[in-house]
């Protein structure tokens, strides 16, 4: 192993999370500088945190780490701070949580399956049609934008640009809300929904009251292109899952033969997977982690993958076990911002192994997987298989 694949410093290179082994650097850091401190030319200085005890301790403080200055490391503030569910503080965001909450809870997930399993079929059907097709973005991509659109009330027919116009801002790396189409669209929707409210996402965000006022029309369009953007969590989750069993063909091969092994295989890819690379926090007072002083104003990252393979939690962490219990993971965050998304995400999956289970008779790589270049989140760009019906 050279000196920089171990450097600390390579975390924030898109680069390495493409083309290197940021678990390397991960794994050392664990080991040598838990708690260690950045000072790059491109970047505000910040702090990176690896272990997993620690990590959950800074999600579990959110008066003592704020979210509202942006979560994810960028050179300034994040322009959508304090106006969406993620980039906002108490009592705020728990009023803001408590407009969405309805739509992600067991219970409504449950009744949405049922358009889960359909949007499934229906981009399995067209796949087998395909033969070989990008699992990316013609299973993964497809399906995770359907779900949130149709929890959002956009009609079908409107599906399509949606993941046109999303895909072009992923593409580009760029924020959803620079996407001008995108932002048209929602707009529209808003006006349509504040003189006709239907049962959807949409006409609860621009209706619903927090401390008695509306959200602004920015407030509500932030927070409907944020859900968007946080599927691309889910649909990473599905894509990276994929990849893991194509590895592991022993491990789908178990699933196969028991399928009560479905919710910890769920459990292992998301833990596996930890699409969501980092979590950025800024300190409102000073603490104490390990010895280190972080001040108040200080920047702090957490890695979420690294927590997600800590050889102190994880019994033989590098390993794809389906049965692998317990699984104390954190892909999903913990504390008060936890993945809203967490059910959904979870119900996806299930349902998609499922489907791949007991209507395709084999599933092949058929050419090289691209991960992304982002520092953000992290799995296959593109994996392209061929699916053959049973
Ligand atoms: C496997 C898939 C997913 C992963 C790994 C994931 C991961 C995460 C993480 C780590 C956070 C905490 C971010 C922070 O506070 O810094 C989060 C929050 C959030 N996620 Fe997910 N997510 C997934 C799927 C989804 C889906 C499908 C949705 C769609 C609805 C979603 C919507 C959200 C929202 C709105 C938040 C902000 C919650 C809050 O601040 O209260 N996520 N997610």
């Amino acid at each position: 192993m050279t000196t920089t694949a171990v450097s600390p410093a390579g975390l924030t290179d898109p680069g390495l999370h493409a083309h290197g082994d940021p678990h390397a650097v991960w794994r050392w850091m664990r080991a040598h500088d838990p708690v260690h401190r950045h000072q790059e030319a491109e970047l505000p200085a910040f702090w990176s945190l690896t272990r997993h005890e620690d990590i959950r301790s800074v999600y579990r403080d959110a008066a003592g780490f704020s979210s509202a200055r942006g979560v994810l490391l960028r050179s300034g503030d994040d322009p959508g701070g304090g106006m969406t569910l993620a980039l906002s503080d108490a009592p705020r965001h728990r009023q803001l949580r408590g407009l969405m909450a309805d739509w992600f809870h067991t219970r409504a997930v449950r009744g949405l399956e049922g358009y889960v399993r359909a949007a499934t079929r229906s981009v399995l059907g067209r796949a087998l049609e395909l033969g070989e097709c990008d699992f990316a973005h013609d299973v993964a991509g497809r399906l995770s934008l359907s779900v949130i659109c149709h929890i959002l009330g956009i009609p079908e027919r409107d599906h399509e640009d949606l993941y046109r116009w999303t895909n072009e801002a992923f593409e580009a790396h760029r924020s959803l809300v620079s996407h001008p189409l995108l932002v048209e669209y929602f707009m529209e929707l808003l006006y349509q929904r504040m003189e006709e409210p239907t049962d959807d996402l949409v006409s609860s965000l621009v209706n619903g009251t927090v401390d008695g006022e509306l959200l602004t029309e920015e407030e509500a369009v932030f927070n409907c292109e944020n859900l968007i953007g946080a599927t691309e969590n889910g649909r990473l989750a599905l894509i990276g899952g994929m990849q893991a069993f194509l590895e592991h063909p022993d491990q789908w091969q178990r699933l196969a033969d028991d399928r009560s092994l479905m919710p910890g295989a769920v459990e292992e890819v998301l833990r596996w997977t930890s699409s969501a690379t980092h979590s950025m926090r800024v300190a409102t007072r000073p603490h104490e982690i390990r010895g280190a002083r972080i001040e108040a104003g200080d920047r702090v990252v957490l890695w979420l993958p690294s927590g997600n393979r800590d050889e102190e939690v994880f019994t033989d962490p590098y390993r794809f076990d389906v049965s692998r219990s317990p699984n104390r993971h954190i892909a999903l965050a913990t504390g008060e911002h936890v993945c809203i998304g967490g059910t959904l995400a979870r119900a996806e999956m299930r349902v998609l192994f499922t489907e791949l289970l007991d209507g395709v008779g084999r599933i092949e790589q058929s050419g090289p997987v691209r991960r992304l270049r982002s520092i953000e989140v992290n799995g296959p760009e593109s994996l392209p298989v061929r699916l053959t019906a049973k």
